[in-house]
């Protein structure tokens, strides 16, 4: 194996009641901190709890609660307004992944004066500020992660979603408190816990996995899978939340480094052309891209099998399970029908490939290719869609 890097953040601090650590990690990292989170958070009071717990701790603080839905470059911009009024050296993110990504994209602005979409693409990242990310979902692993992913408007009226890729954006510090996550409503669990499914699944079939990217994926799912369906009734316990919080960490380790694949390359396009939630974009995709992709690795996916608890079953049935049993909302809901995703599917497909993340799948997959998935995944007569060629197999 040819040698890898393997990146994480410094420090972590993982368990419940770890949210009262805020002030003693922030010191360590800065002393005027914007922090950066949704109305939600905010209304709930943690936006204003972790200025308080920043402030008793001598940091100068602010917040920008501006981060409405994910995270689009007008949000970045305003963001970036509050925390060069404070002059802030440090981007605290706390929130989901939409509200983590933010921070990131506020803290490469504020450290370079260029606009984040100069940064589109991978290692383009000049500079940015120290990241104190503290997630409150189970799911995108954005707080251990080099990748950002930001609206912005493309050429047309259409919305892109960039992948911003950098080992600058790995935070310096995660608090990882699972009673954080008692907030969530349901279906925003499902969505997030099936995110970071396919960031395990996707980290292990991807041609950049490595020995450890191995583990923490096989591991993530073992730890995802028996929890899933509780939270997405909202049924989860304290022991599921710890669970959820802690596979949810090891797939984002995972995918962090060693790529997420073509899921992923499709997903965005979807949130971006339909509104579709991110992790509710991957698990309408997810069992038809395994289905695509079993040919070309059937012992990784065995392996996915065996960590899903069902050696005997096969990837694809296991994974569709899951899916259903999150109650994701159905493509209709979304406004998918035959003519809106035939006129978009093409450029939809396009940008899926532009990400890069398609490149990393285990069978490669041309715009044709992806176009059908789209149709086989979304729509109601979609299974008709046949791919008779297996190309770049792994095994
Ligand atoms: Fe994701």
């Amino acid at each position: 194996m040819l040698p890898r890097t393997f990146l994480l953040p410094p420090r972590l601090r993982f368990g419940e009641g770890g949210i009262r650590e805020l002030g003693a990690e922030a010191v360590r990292l800065g002393r005027r901190a914007l922090v950066v989170s949704g109305p939600k958070t905010a209304a709930l009071g943690r936006a204003g709890a972790a200025v308080d717990l920043l402030r008793l701790a001598g940091l100068q603080a602010e917040a920008y609660s501006g981060i409405s839905a994910e995270p689009h470059v007008s949000h970045v911009d305003e963001g970036t307004l509050v925390g060069r009024t404070l002059g802030a050296d440090l981007v605290v993110g706390i929130g989901g992944g939409s509200a983590l990504d933010a921070a990131k994209a506020i803290a490469v602005q504020l450290a370079t004066r260029s606009p984040i979409t100069d940064c589109e693409g991978q290692d383009k990242v000049r500079a940015a500020l120290p990241v104190l990310a503290i997630p409150t979902t189970a799911g995108t692993g954005s707080e251990v992660t080099r990748f950002t992913v930001v609206t912005r408007p493309g050429d047309d009226g259409s919305q892109v979603k960039m992948l911003i890729g950098s080992p600058l954006l790995v935070p310096r510090t995660a608090i990882l408190d699972p009673e954080l996550l008692l907030s969530a409503p349901p279906a925003a669990a499902a969505g997030a816990g099936v995110d970071a499914l396919t960031h395990a699944i996707e980290a292990f079939v991807s041609d950049a996995a490595q020995p450890l990217t191995d583990d923490l994926a096989l591991a993530a799912i073992r730890h995802l899978a028996p929890h899933l369906a509780r939270a997405a009734k909202g049924e989860a316990q304290a022991e599921d939340l710890g669970e959820l919080m802690l596979g949810a960490l090891q797939a984002g380790m995972a995918f962090s480094n060693a790529s997420v694949a073509l899921v992923h390359g499709m997903a965005r396009p979807l949130g971006a052309c339909f509104g579709v939630p991110h992790g509710v974009a991957n698990g309408l995709l997810l069992a038809t891209v395994v289905e695509f992709n079993l040919p070309a690795a059937p012992e990784r996916y065995a392996r996915i099998a065996q960590a899903l608890g069902e050696e005997s079953t096969a990837a694809t049935e296991l994974v569709a399970r899951i899916c259903t049993a999150c109650s994701l909302p159905d493509p209709a809901s979304f406004g998918i029908d035959d003519a809106r995703l035939g006129r978009l599917a093409p450029q939809m497909a396009r940008d899926a490939l532009r990400s890069g993340s398609p490149q990393h799948n285990p069978r490669l997959a041309g715009a044709e290719e992806i176009e059908a998935l789209y149709r086989k995944a979304l729509l109601p007569d979609g299974s008709q869609e046949s791919f008779p060629r297996a190309r770049g197999a792994l095994e």
